[in-house]
């Protein structure tokens, strides 16, 4: 099915009282784990538990599209024990949880540059992606090995290659090589773990993106969390350039 998206910088996009799409860096595992005297792994480990909460909030709320930054390019910075760790949790999570996202028609999308990945991992993602193509309630794109730079870039390189001798490209040309082209830009970013910064996420996407930031740890953000941010994004005046007046009229 082929859906046209608005690029909030282009266009006035439609807005709804649940965002359509929520975007989140599941930040603080490592400082949840640390409270505790255990590995930092066990915080990754607590952290998939959540994403199973947000993910069956997001259903209930009627939520579109959700996507989950598990992974970033400068993840690979860190101890080669907690990276490898951190590669078996999600093979492991794609192992286990594939049919159940089939069985509740969630598609799954991951999003990076995947080549990176062991065989086994890459393989798994397109099983996943290939068995829940068709279904329709939930889009749950996984960020993996992704950064926002890469992405554009990324963007830039493959439409170039498709425009041989072009020397100017426009946004509208760019957005649909992007790689979440299959998704509208997302309406609420939620960080948690405190810090305020975006860290290369979707630095395209989020251009006009609500932004929310908790200081709950990833391990402890669950359906309550989540509909507090929910609640906090429907307080806000989305006016996209324009006046509050402007908006009233409408
Ligand atoms: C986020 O939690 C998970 C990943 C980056 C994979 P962190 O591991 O960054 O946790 P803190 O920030 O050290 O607490
Ligand atoms: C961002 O978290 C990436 C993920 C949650 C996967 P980090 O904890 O790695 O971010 P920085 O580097 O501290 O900003
Ligand atoms: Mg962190």
């Amino acid at each position: 099915m082929l859906r046209k998206f608005f690029s909030s910088t282009a266009e006035v996009p439609e807005t709804s009282a649940i965002p359509r799409h929520i975007a989140i860096i599941m930040d603080g595992n490592g400082r949840w784990a640390k409270k505790r005297m255990l590995p930092r792994v066990a915080g990754h480990q607590q952290g998939v538990e959540r994403v199973r909460d947000v993910i069956r909030t997001c259903m209930e709320q009627g939520v579109q599209y959700l996507t989950l930054f598990a992974f970033s390019s400068e993840n690979w910075r860190r101890p080669k024990e907690e990276v490898s760790k951190l590669m078996e949790l999600f093979v492991m999570a794609l192992e286990r949880e594939v049919d159940k996202l089939h069985s509740n028609d969630i598609r799954l999308k991951v999003v990076g540059d995947l080549s990176q990945f062991s065989d086994q991992l890459q393989q798994l993602i397109r099983e996943g992606e290939e068995k829940t193509a068709d279904n329709e309630k939930l889009v749950l794109t996984i960020a993996a090995n992704y950064g926002g730079r890469w992405d554009i870039l990324n963007a830039m390189n493959h439409w170039l290659a498709d425009h041989p001798g072009a020397k100017e490209i426009d946004e509208a040309a760019l957005t649909p090589y992007l790689s979440m082209a299959y998704a509208p830009e997302p309406d609420l970013f939620i960080r948690t773990g405190g810090e305020q910064r975006i860290s290369n996420y979707l630095i395209w996407q989020l251009a006009y993106t609500e932004l929310y930031f908790t200081d709950i740890l990833w391990p402890d953000f669950g359906a309550k969390p989540l509909e507090q941010a929910i609640a906090w994004y429907q307080k806000r005046e989305r006016r996209f350039g324009r006046t509050s007046e402007q908006l009233l009229q409408h």
